[in-house]
């Protein structure tokens, strides 16, 4: 065993921090022979009401704490691990760990999306390090391969499942043809979502995933407010039934693309091939799909949350930083950012379109409704009519368009809902072309 003492302090005792303190003592011996030094778990402060949790009675009594000055006063600790989630109070614990000169690892994607660049600045100051692995796609190593084996690459395209949620959801409304409300009430009772499901589904807890991976892949501050975002809740049985008779499924894609120094970024659902890699990737995985200059595609694909997954990401960042504490390597990651790339509106993007309309069912409604599209220079690819409702004279018409700019394509959303001859514009999904 190594000589040297690395402390680390646990803040939480959730499912992933509860799951760290069982790892970090479970595999002690391997952790510390792999760090060159000997990793000891030093101290957990919690809430009083994780004391009475099962993982708390699992524990030494004596590393708990529920006293935050007792916690931040240990100087035995080197490394806190931050995984209460979150934007406060762990933004507040991440600034005072690393004020106090202590290496800060975290899975909290929230702080990191969106107080990254102060944090890392902090952290240089002070001479240590903040370690994020497990901030994005849970187990799937991905900040490490951005920060390294990527980095001879320029990135033109990330296209990720990155929320494990709505991916389970879209997965089960598309083998079962169940809809949105019953597959969800399912998810939050399997444990998959969360009581308040809001971040997962509106695509938040998506976009601050994206917006670490696309400031670290294409040296552009994107912060999740810059980037556009859509949830899966307006998605119906139809639109997946539309979509399989098209040879497409639904998945809810973060989207970052570099073209000549402008980035776009943005989180929606989209129609993409059935048969493609990212159409097959069911349940609660993650994928995510990352195109370089030099390496052409390459896939990362795993668990992107869970307490063992997560766990692992944020092991191994402690067990990195140890590595350097104990061989006094002292470098810091920073953010390297380019302040001539620029951020694409998302009214500028360039896609495929699909719609899906209740109309009347009467003559010449198809001839008003694709002027419409042909006066904002829209191209029609295909047009799909099923369902007709007799009794009340309409029927359900599905638009295909060829590529179009969002602007263009918003603007024909807004002239179809004033035609008398169209009910209700049901649906309206990009879809998206992957160079594969
Ligand atoms: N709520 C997230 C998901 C968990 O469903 O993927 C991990 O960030």
């Amino acid at each position: 065993m190594a000589e040297k003492n690395i402390g680390v302090g646990l803040l939480g005792l959730g499912v992933v921090a509860g799951q760290v303190a069982k790892v970090l003592i479970g595999k002690q011996a391997k952790l510390s022979t792999e760090a060159g030094a000997n990793l000891v778990l030093r101290k957990i402060k919690c809430l009083p009401q994780d004391l009475d949790r099962p993982v708390a009675k699992e524990l030494p009594k004596e590393l708990l704490t529920t006293d935050e000055e007792e916690f931040f006063n240990d100087k035995s600790i080197d490394i806190v691990v931050e995984a209460i989630g979150g934007e406060h109070p762990a933004f507040e614990y991440h600034k005072r760990a690393l004020s106090s000169g202590r290496h800060i690892v975290t899975s909290n994607k929230e702080v990191i999306a969106k107080h990254g660049i102060e944090l890392l600045t902090l952290a240089q100051k002070n001479n240590v390090s903040v370690n994020y692995e497990a901030s994005v796609g849970g187990g799937i190593p991905l900040i490490a391969p951005f920060k390294y084996d990527l980095v001879a690459n320029e990135l033109q395209g990330i296209y990720a499942i990155i929320n494990g949620t709505t991916n389970y959801i879209l997965t089960r409304m598309g083998r079962e043809g169940l809809d949105f409300a019953s597959v969800l009430k399912n998810a939050q009772e399997l444990g998959y979502a969360e009581a308040n499901p809001v971040n997962d589904i509106e695509g938040i807890d998506a976009t601050y995933k994206l917006a670490i991976l696309a400031t670290l892949g294409f040296k552009a501050r994107v912060r999740p407010e810059d980037i556009h975002h859509e949830g899966i809740s307006r998605i119906r049985s139809q639109d997946f039934k539309y979509a399989h008779e098209l040879g497409l499924t639904i998945k809810l894609l973060a989207i970052a693309k570099q073209n000549n120094g402008t980035v776009e970024t943005r989180v929606h659902p989209v129609l993409i091939p059935a048969d493609s890699f990212l159409g097959k990737v069911d349940g609660v995985y993650n994928a995510i799909l990352v195109q370089g200059d030099l390496v052409g595609n390459v896939i990362f694909f795993g668990q992107g949350a869970g307490a063992k997954p997560t766990s692992s990401a944020v092991v191994s960042d402690i067990v990195d930083v140890a590595r350097k504490m104990a061989s006094g390597n002292k470098s810091t990651y920073q953010w390297k950012l380019n302040p001539a790339i620029k951020l694409k509106p998302i009214a500028d993007i360039q896609t495929r379109y699909y719609i899906r309309l209740t109309v009347n069912d009467q003559p010449k409604v198809l001839s008003q409704i694709s002027q419409v599209f042909g006066d904002n220079g829209i191209s029609i690819s295909s047009v799909i009519q099923k369902e007709t409702d007799d009794t009340a004279r309409t029927t359900e018409i599905v638009i295909m368009t060829h590529s179009a700019r969002e602007k263009a394509m918003q603007q024909t959303l807004t002239e179809l809902s004033q035609l008398d001859v169209v009910g209700e514009i049901s649906n309206f999904i990009r879809v998206e072309d992957i160079k594969q």
